[in-house]
């Protein structure tokens, strides 16, 4: 791995308005985060939409900090920008918007189905679908959106494998994940949030009429499962757990629009990010291909961590100082927002040499793209590491080279840091 700086990553100017959505459309803005990072490492941030305005943490010691002293920095008045109050948050609150000790209930009654052991329970039926998607790929030629034939297919028909869903859902659902994830972008849905009056959805998660489909379909495959229990994921979170308790309807409700929204975009993304990453840089493509072709898992493994840093996907998730304190010198007052950026953090340098250079052999890997050391780490992180891994493993060996090919097209949002659009000429093999 050489060093110096990597050319290919654009930093972006040093000066952008990190809460504009229009911010990141050029890609996250490096440059930006790193003066925040050096200069003003806790930031205040006026809102423009009539939010209150936040603290942004942006070193990776502090977004450990905030995200480990949860009685400092609660979860449990909203884990986005946005500001919900009263009966609303309570009807919409998922796993993420709630402090121990009963988050660590919620957790318990959820968790099961996505422990290492489990997920990789399903790893053929995933590779098999993987192996299609990629074929299904060879046969529309060398040039297309990588976007779409291939990281927008695969997460959600992953999952759906897991759920125990018809297959012929897929596609239904991943509009609907679409829409709750990009819905402040007009493209993915009818109600971008900021754009168009909302007001009628603020009580369902998103503020997005697409949870209220998810609702009903939730209902219906519970449905379907009663009195003929099924071995699938919602057939187990539908279960009593060991001591007896059970999920509330309402909670399972939350929960499945939760792994629908967390379970498709924030992979797609990685994906893209992984794909771009290795077009730019011929040599790591070429060591992985052939790490992927001789089984060599400890590489392909390692560059699955180091995609999941470089696409750091969740920009960042908010917490609320739950009373007054003091971070780097700043006079933090209860009931404020204090916004972790995770996007920032994996590439701070007190924590990651070289940040800005991609290298599928970096050492010591600890990113927080999944806040890993926090009580809220990321429930399908062995999930989205096993898809990632798959995908190489099913896609390199099938290509001998890949290169942009057109402009890529970004998501409109301060939150979710994707790529729309990934143009690609592939030579197969
Ligand atoms: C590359 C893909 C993914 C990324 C980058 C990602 C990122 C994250 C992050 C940063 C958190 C912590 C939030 C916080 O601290 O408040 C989180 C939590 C969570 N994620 Fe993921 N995620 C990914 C994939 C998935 C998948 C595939 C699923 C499920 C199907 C999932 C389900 C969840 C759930 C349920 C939580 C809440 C955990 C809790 O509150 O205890 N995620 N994710």
């Amino acid at each position: 791995m050489s060093s110096g700086p990597d050319l290919d990553l654009d930093l972006g100017p040093d000066n952008l308005d990190i809460v504009d959505p229009d911010s990141y459309l050029r890609g996250f803005p490096h440059a930006t985060f790193q003066r925040l990072r050096d200069h003003d490492p806790v930031s205040w941030w006026p809102e423009h939409d009539g939010g209150k305005g936040f603290w942004a943490v942006t070193r990776y010691e502090d977004l450990l900090y905030v995200s480990q002293h949860v009685e400092l920095f609660s979860s449990a008045e909203g884990i986005t920008l946005e500001e919900i109050e009263g009966e609303d948050f309570h009807l919409r609150r998922n796993m993420l918007e709630y402090d121990p000790p009963e988050h660590t209930r919620y957790r318990r009654l959820v968790s099961k189905p996505f422990s290492r052991r489990e997920v990789y329970a399903y790893e053929e039926g995933i590779r098999g679908l993987a192996r299609d998607v990629v074929l299904e790929a060879r046969d529309f030629g060398d040039r297309f959106d990588y976007v779409d034939r291939v990281a927008k297919q695969l997460p959600m028909r992953m999952l759906g494998r897991l759920l125990g869903v018809p297959d012929s859902d897929g596609d239904w659902l991943v509009e609907q994940g679409d829409a709750l994830l990009g819905n402040l972008d007009p493209e993915m849905t009818q109600y971008p949030v900021g754009l168009t009056d909302t007001d009628e959805f603020k009580h369902i998660p998103f503020r997005s009429p697409a949870a209220l489909e998810l609702y009903q379909y939730a209902e219906h495959q519970a449905d379907l499962r009663q009195g003929c229990p099924a071995h699938d994921v919602i057939g187990k979170l539908l279960e009593p757990t060991i001591d007896g308790e059970k999920i509330t309807d309402l909670q399972f409700k939350n929960f499945f629009v939760l792994m629908v929204s967390a379970g498709n975009d924030t992979t797609r993304y990685t994906m893209a990010a992984g794909l771009k990453a290795l077009a730019e840089r011929p040599e790591q493509f070429a060591e992985l291909r052939q790490a992927c072709i001789d089984g060599n898992t400890d590489l392909v493994e390692s560059a699955v961590e180091e995609i999941l840093r470089w696409g750091s996907v969740t920009m960042h998730f908010r917490r609320t100082a739950t009373q007054d304190t003091e971070l780097r010198g700043k006079q933090i007052k209860a009931g404020d927002k204090v916004v972790i950026w995770f996007s920032s953090a994996d590439y701070d340098e007190r924590q990651f040499p070289n940040p800005y250079q991609f290298d599928i052999h970096r050492s010591q890997n600890d990113h927080v793209a999944f806040n890993l050391r926090s009580p809220h780490l990321c429930l399908g992180a062995q999930l989205a590491r096993m898809e990632l891994k798959v995908l190489l493993e099913e896609l390199l060996p099938r290509i001998t080279s890949v290169q942009l090919d057109g402009p890529i097209e970004r998501l409109r949002s301060n939150f979710i840091c994707g790529m729309k659009r990934l143009p690609v000429k592939v030579t197969w093999a």
